[in-house]
């Protein structure tokens, strides 16, 4: 059976690459099993975690969004000239594929979007929803952005250049190695010739960074709660979900938040017979959000095909918007 429907509904094409049931559970006991438990943060977005994201993005401590969409609207001229005429672009992690819009309207002749993500309900929903909207050829690609993907370029109309687009910091949610080998991958998926928007989280007081993975209205905590809900959900985990608690703070010396689900008192999660037992305070490690200087985001591309042609940032500097090309 192929992976590839063309045409999809509105869309000019879906490639379903979405990871199966059995790596969540196998990753899911693997991480229970390490001496300090973890899950990755891509377990977060099924379509429950990709709404809760969404309203994160809204709440008043999280000013990246905000931040970042005023980057963007700030300096879309210079932007899209960065760009050229006649780009496909490609999202990674496109989510809601919200801030695609300026993009759509700013830009010279785009040939077509392509929005890829994990989260695959969410993914074809927002997708379908812009190839409503936009007469531009729009495709949906569901897939692990840390594994290589195969672009059906066919299936498109030829552009001049691919647009790599990355925005949110997601790639602060990677270690700088991961960073690397991401945008090592990229560079090979969108060619020579290719251009990347990179949106990059930025070093700022710890209290502005604390508030904003701890949120009054406890969205952030139902978001990182929702993993264990989804062990509960799919993987018929046994446990009690109200013997586990949000917790989250700003790690100076690795410039990064983490976070993670801490055990209220002595308790255990059981998987398939398997008993993970956590000690009252325990952790399982759930996301790391790294935040760059200039000089060490500067530092990462270096490593990396990519030249950085501009960066841009907000008036705090608490954000940057960094144009890529691949030459
Ligand atoms: N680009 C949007 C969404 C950022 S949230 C914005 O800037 O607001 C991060 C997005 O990346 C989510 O939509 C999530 O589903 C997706 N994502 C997280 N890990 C992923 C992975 N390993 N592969 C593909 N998509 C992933
Ligand atoms: C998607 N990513 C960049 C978000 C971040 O800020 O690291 C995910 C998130 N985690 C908690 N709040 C938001």
């Amino acid at each position: 059976m192929t992976d590839l429907i063309a045409p999809y509904g509105p869309l000019a094409f879906f490639l379903d690459l979405h990871p199966d049931l059995g790596d969540f559970r196998s990753d899911a006991i693997a991480g229970l099993s390490a001496p300090q438990k973890w899950i990755s943060a891509k377990y977060f977005y099924d379509e429950n975690g990709s709404k809760l994201f969404q309203k994160i993005t809204e709440l008043e401590e999280y000013y990246p969004t905000r931040t970042e969409k005023e980057i963007f609207s700030a300096n879309a001229p210079a932007i899209t000239a960065g760009v050229g005429p006649r780009a496909a672009i490609f999202e990674y992690g496109s989510g809601a594929s919200e801030k695609i819009e300026w993009l759509l309207n700013g830009l010279a002749n785009p040939t077509a979007y392509v929005a890829m993500d994990i989260s695959k309900d969410h993914l074809i929903e927002s997708a379908s929803a812009l190839a409503r909207d936009h007469a531009l050829p729009v495709a949906a690609v569901c897939a692990d952005f840390h594994a290589p993907v195969d672009l059906p370029q066919n299936a498109l109309p030829a552009p001049a250049h691919w647009l790599g687009f990355f925005p949110g910091s997601t790639i602060g949610n990677m270690l700088a190695e991961t960073a690397v080998a991401f945008l090592n991958r990229a560079a090979k998926t969108l060619g020579p010739g290719a251009k990347f928007l990179l949106g990059v989280d930025l070093e700022k007081d710890p209290t502005v960074l604390n508030a904003a993975y701890n949120d009054r209205d406890g969205v952030t905590a139902a978001f990182n709660l929702n993993l264990l809900r989804r062990f509960r959900r799919e993987l018929d985990a046994r446990f009690n979900i109200e013997d586990f608690e949000h917790y989250a703070f700003y790690n100076a010396a690795e410039f990064r938040i983490e976070m993670y689900l801490r055990a209220r008192r002595a308790t255990a999660i059981e998987i398939d017979g398997l008993v993970f037992p956590f000690r009252k305070g325990e952790t399982l490690h759930t996301e790391n959000s790294h935040k760059y200087s200039l000089p060490r985001l500067t530092a990462l591309i270096a490593k990396t095909p990519w030249r950085l042609d501009a960066v841009w940032t907000d008036e705090r500097d608490w954000f940057a918007a960094c144009l890529l090309s691949n030459s």
